[in-house]
């Protein structure tokens, strides 16, 4: 076994965010806090790593998808020493470090986290804590120094009284214990206060008054160790996430236009060359190469853009795959699981559902291809539409390389419109175009000369 292991509480209820969902369960950039927290743990390389879950225990076990993070259950809330307890039975071989943290402090730093353990290893401490020096202290435990040394702490005061409330150097649930040291004070520590709860935080002063030591490592930036009790806090930590992502990719070599309105998500991949516009979108399972232009106001979600494509403005492209130079919008909707091939241009107001487009095909104005297979350099005309749906299923079109469909044709699903092939204008397509052929199904044109002379007369 490894010598470090790690806790993360997340078995609380979460009141504060008013919420159906379990507070660890919220999202920041796309990414739940739970996941956060233990992605920043990772680099650590702790075994075991330890999730205390209670309330919405099914779903917070479900959110987390590494397979080596184990679960304990703290049955009943009864405060964080409580819920660390909890752990115990899932490290009962483990000696060595324990980290312990909470599934609601997501932003830490990994380097944060190795700067506590060599303040831990350097001072040979029974706990050392983060703590950060808060603008409005007001929530957090406050630290208490050694007086005679200020490098060690002689206690944290969950409920400060007097010149305590001045203090404005507070605990962020951020510890790590040597693991007896852990065991021996959590069997010590008492529900006599204002919650009547087991404050972890107690721990603190229990191992002091046993002769054993107590670090701190202070963080520059309180906001890297914000915790998230409402939802006011959560947006101001997307906030903080949001500009560590932007930051990262613009040094990339991303162009952002607005840094402060280009929203990208947790993991989603930029080339470098692309240029996102004010309001663009990028969320989940995102790659876009190099040299694409992207915005402003486009969604992107769970997609792959090959270099050169360019969304533009308005547009939404979901859980589709892109080729190189491709040209989308603006207004366009291109979804499930769709693929555009190598310079396809899908244009103004068209939406492509389940389809895929062949390299070079074109299909510029306010047309819809549900269900379609399209070949290579065809051409979709302005308004026209693949009728995919007759009431009760979803039918294939096929349209081979090279066919015109004229505009505001409506090709009737299930249909074939052969390669080269041309669908007149205004056609309702119903069956089966040949390779080459002309498709045409409309009323032939009148003219009634001077008829509009005549209306006139009639009138008066
Ligand atoms: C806690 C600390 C406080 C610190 C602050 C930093 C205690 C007593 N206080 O306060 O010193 O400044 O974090 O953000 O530890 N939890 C359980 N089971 C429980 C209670 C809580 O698992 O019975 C979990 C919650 O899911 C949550 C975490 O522990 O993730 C912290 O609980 P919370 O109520 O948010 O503590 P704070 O009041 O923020
Ligand atoms: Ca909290």
């Amino acid at each position: 076994m490894s010598q470090l292991a790690s806790i993360v509480l997340a078995a609380g209820l979460g009141t504060r965010m008013k919420s159906q969902i379990p507070k660890p369960l919220h999202r920041l950039c796309g990414q739940t806090m739970l996941n956060l927290v233990l992605s920043s743990l990772r680099p650590l390389g702790p075994d075991p790593q330890v999730v205390v879950v209670g309330q919405g225990a099914e779903q917070v076990r479900q959110s987390v998808s590494d397979p080596a993070v184990v679960f304990a259950v703290q049955e009943q809330q009864l405060g964080t020493g409580d819920a660390a307890k909890a752990a115990r039975g899932a490290l009962a071989e483990f000696e060595g470090d324990i980290v312990v943290t909470c599934g609601d402090i997501p932003l830490v730093r990994t380097e944060t986290w190795e700067r506590m353990l060599s303040e831990h290893h350097r001072q040979g401490a029974a706990c050392t804590l983060v703590t950060a020096a808060f603008q409005n202290p007001q929530g957090y435990g406050r630290i208490i120094r050694h007086p005679a040394d200020p490098d060690l702490v002689l206690r944290i005061a969950e409920e400060p009284r007097g010149e305590e409330v001045e203090i404005r150097e507070g605990n962020v649930s951020v510890y790590c214990f040597r693991a007896e040291a852990l065991w021996e004070a959590l069997e010590e520590i008492r529900d006599d206060n204002l919650k009547g709860e087991y404050y972890l935080t107690d721990a603190v002063e229990i191992l002091v008054s046993k002769g054993m030591k107590v670090a701190a490592v202070m963080v520059e930036e309180a906001t890297e160790v914000i915790g998230i009790n409402d939802r006011a806090t959560l947006a101001r930590a997307e906030a903080v996430l949001r500009s560590r992502i932007n930051h990262r990719l613009m040094l990339d070599g991303v162009t952002m236009v607005d840094p402060a309105t280009t929203y990208v998500d947790v993991g989603v991949e930029v080339g470098p060359d692309t240029i996102l516009y004010p309001g663009t979108i990028l969320r989940g399972e995102t790659t876009v190469a190099e040299g694409c232009v992207i915005g402003p106001h486009v969604v992107v979600e769970d997609c792959h853009l090959g270099a050169g494509t360019v969304v533009k403005a308005g547009s939404v492209v979901r859980e589709s795959v892109v080729g190189e130079r491709v040209q989308i919008g603006p207004n366009a909707h291109v979804r499930d699981h769709s693929t555009l091939e190598e310079q396809v241009r899908v244009g103004t107001g068209s939406e492509v559902c389940r389809s895929r487009l062949g390299a070079g095909t074109k299909d510029l104005h306010f047309s819809y291809l549900g269900d379609a297979t399209v070949g290579a350099g065809a051409n979709i005309g302005a308004g026209a539409i693949t009728c995919n749906y007759d009431g009760e299923k979803k039918n294939p079109t096929l349209i081979e390389d090279g066919a015109f469909v004229g505009s505001d044709a409506a090709l009737i699903a299930p249909v074939t419109i052969g390669a080269g092939s041309f669908v007149a204008a205004g056609s309702v397509i119903s069956k089966d175009v040949p390779p080459g052929a002309l498709g045409v199904s409309r009323a032939a044109q009148r003219i009634k000369e001077g008829w509009a002379e005549k209306r006139t007369k009639k009138k008066s």
